[in-house]
């Protein structure tokens, strides 16, 4: 969804007296600055590039916190009514591009914020020929604790602890140059405690303060095999 998108839609609404799409009290996307998503040659990512099923690994809206963009190869659902953990209400809108099937999501587990980092990861899309007895195909699924979540439906929880779903990454698709962009967040963030919880890794992984530093332009997508070396499948 775009910025301009959004304040149509509440345009519309105050013309007709018509509920927006995000009504008020529920929680509204939380815009960061519109940041393209680059190849690792600095390169401007085509969507129609990304491999069906594949995981892949950007930083936003901080140069600290991963998030998965996912191809899922099939088109989402949209509009799908989600709750966070303090009963904060918000509508995903559902995927963007041609099929509507690229998502993303704050790759910060839900529960006790299991993330990939350069050494390992316990939370990875899952889809048919990686998952398991215990992971359902098609899923985000932390081997942490069990916690899974279904990407083509805003991360909701469908097992596990996990108190709420994923947080969205908000996307736009360029469809003239099939590029990119993240644009906000959508749902419960869980930033400030993750940064809480993992100062110290942080700034060793990092270095200090740059964790919390804002992306503003760009950011890298790389295949989650090539940015960590070890993924841990349950
Ligand atoms: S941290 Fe992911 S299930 Fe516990």
């Amino acid at each position: 969804m775009q910025r301009r998108d959004f304040i149509k839609i509440c345009a519309a609404a105050a013309a007709t007296g018509a509920q927006p799409a995000f009504a008020a009290g529920d929680l509204k996307p939380r815009f960061y600055s519109r940041v393209q998503l680059v190849d690792e040659s600095r390169q401007p990512l085509r969507a129609s590039r990304l491999a069906a099923g594949e995981n892949y690994v950007f930083h936003y809206p901080f140069e600290g916190t991963p998030c998965f963009l996912l191809d899922l190869g099939r088109p989402t659902v949209r509009n799908v009514q989600l709750k966070t953990e303090d009963g904060g209400s918000y509508s995903w809108p559902g995927g963007v591009g041609p099929n509507r099937a690229i998502v993303g999501y704050s790759a910060i587990c839900a529960h006790r914020m299991s993330y990939p980092t350069r050494q390992i990861s316990f939370i990875s899309y899952r889809e048919k020929s990686t998952a398991s007895k215990v992971s359902r195909p098609n899923t985000i699924h932390c081997c942490s604790e069990h916690s899974e979540y279904d990407p083509a439906s805003g991360a909701r929880v469908l097992g596990g602890p996990a108190p709420q779903p994923l947080s969205a990454i908000l996307l736009e698709h360029d469809g003239a140059t099939d590029t990119l962009y993240a644009i906000g967040t959508l749902g419960g963030e869980m930033f400030n405690a993750f940064f809480a919880k993992f100062e110290f890794r942080l700034a060793l992984d990092y270095g200090p303060e740059r964790a919390r530093k804002r992306i503003s332009d760009r950011s890298v997508v790389t295949r989650l095999d090539l940015f960590c070396k070890q993924q841990v499948r349950c």
